[in-house]
């Protein structure tokens, strides 16, 4: 069969558009024009740092294992390769490499993570832009995701990876097992400041917004007010989203039939950010039924039960381990600029059969862009008159949870932050 079949299936993978947790590619999208017309084009520019989100940027990995689940998977690479996003490691039987791979083991002493034994997983690109413009190294339009914007800043008069840099992660791991990644932010947001003589506009997307609140939470204000003009929050998942919990349940293949979601939920439940972003008391009230069963309903006060119940103990012990790092909720502290889609239906809550967890629910739908819930994106609301500095939401309706990056309603909104005084 091999290499036809295999080929057919990723053509088709890349037809359709995918990807597998919380981002949904298109393609399409084109660059904004030139800076035209009157007046000066290059008033002092505000460096950029592009904070990606779940699954938002590429990742590499060297292996040399003691064993491996398939005679088809490699056991040892000499350098680092793709893992993400690589479509021909996501068809059949080399996606079971794949996830053996990626997953991550919990330990339930130390609360950390680790990969299997043998994978060695990097990020690729710190203070670049290309791990992030593109998932995919090959730039197939399927894993497009900053490339509009950073291409419209380019036409504005940036530089790649000067004073536009991007600031990718391990996007499986959740704030408090990053703390390396915190620190290299902070250096490069003071270099780009101090080079260009102003401060730093942020960028981030979806969970990157999570990140980039928990990192601006932790510095002192004299620092923010010094080193930071404006932040620019897209798609944002303030208090969680209602999908990452049929993710830990029945896992989610974004309805790819050639991949099983049983077999991908334990890759997905190994993730420490998923467990971070199931919803969170500011925006679902104690008593409404988020998961039911023919025996049991689930609210957000039942979570522990509900890891239980899945089969899924270490998920409650994630879950704690990081429900604290942005749950009270503090102002960043800086002019905030909140942009989210609306009008796309977004699973809500979802209900199963009597063969919980091991089945496909049925979902309620509610608004939002499709990943993130409405109720989640306009938290921000909530610190308007909170902090000195203006908060700003921006409704974009229409907008799908990755397509607004494309959209040049969003672009022209990041020319105007960016451009004013
Ligand atoms: C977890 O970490 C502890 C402390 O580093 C170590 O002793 C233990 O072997 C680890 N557990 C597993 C299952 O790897
Ligand atoms: C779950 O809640 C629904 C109403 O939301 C109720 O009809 C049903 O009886 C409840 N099921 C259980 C097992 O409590
Ligand atoms: C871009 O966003 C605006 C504002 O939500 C929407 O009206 C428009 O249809 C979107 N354009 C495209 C091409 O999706």
């Amino acid at each position: 069969m091999a290499a036809r079949n295999r080929m057919a299936v990723v053509s088709w993978l890349l037809q359709v558009g995918f990807f597998l947790l919380l981002l949904s590619g298109r393609s399409g999208g084109r660059p904004t024009g030139k800076c035209v017309g009157h007046g000066p084009c290059q008033p002092p520019r505000p460096p950029v740092v592009l904070v990606p989100g779940d699954l938002g940027n590429q990742l590499e990995a060297k292996l040399d294992k003691p064993s491996v689940v398939h005679y088809i998977c490699y056991k040892k690479t000499d350098s680092f390769f793709t893992l993400w996003l690589n479509l021909e490691l996501l068809v059949p039987v080399a996606i079971d490499c794949w996830i053996d791979n990626i997953r991550l083991i919990y330990n339930r002493t130390t609360h950390t993570t680790s990969s299997p034994p043998g994978v060695d997983i990097r990020v690729p690109g710190f203070g670049k832009t290309y791990s992030l413009e593109f998932l995919d190294p090959s730039k197939r339009s399927v894993g497009m995701y900053f490339f509009t914007i950073v291409q419209a800043l380019v036409d504005w008069g940036y530089t790649r990876d000067d004073d536009v840099r991007g600031a990718p992660y391990d996007w499986r791991k959740a704030p408090n097992e990053n703390k390396e990644y915190f620190l290299r932010l902070q250096q490069m947001i003071e270099e780009m400041a101090e080079k260009a003589g102003g401060p730093v506009v942020l960028i981030a997307h979806s969970m990157g917004n999570m990140y980039t609140l928990y990192f601006l939470n932790q510095q002192p204000q004299a620092w923010k007010d010094k080193y930071i003009k404006a932040f620019i929050c897209l798609g944002p998942p303030w208090a969680g989203v209602a999908k990452t919990l049929r993710v830990i349940i029945s896992g989610d293949n974004n309805r790819i039939p050639v991949i099983s979601p049983l077999k991908i939920r334990s890759q997905q439940r190994s993730a420490v950010s998923t467990s971070w972003l199931l919803p969170y008391a500011r925006a679902w009230p104690k008593d409404e039924v988020l998961v039911q069963t023919p025996t049991a309903n689930y609210t957000m006060a039942d979570y522990k039960r509900l890891y239980s119940d899945i089969g899924f103990e270490d998920g409650w012990l994630m879950r704690q381990d990081t429900e604290s790092l942005v749950a009270d909720f503090t102002p960043p502290g800086v002019a905030v600029h909140c942009l989210y889609g609306s009008g796309i239906d977004t699973s809500e809550a979802f209900r199963y059969s009597d063969k919980f967890p091991d089945v496909e629910p049925t979902v309620v739908w509610g608004d939002g862009d499709g990943t993130v819930n409405l109720r989640s994106a306009i938290q921000c609301k909530q610190w308007a008159g909170k902090q000195k500095q203006p908060v700003t939401l921006k409704e974009l309706p229409g907008n799908e949870h990755v397509d607004m990056l494309l959209n040049m309603t969003t672009v022209s909104y990041i020319k105007t932050v960016l451009f004013s005084p």
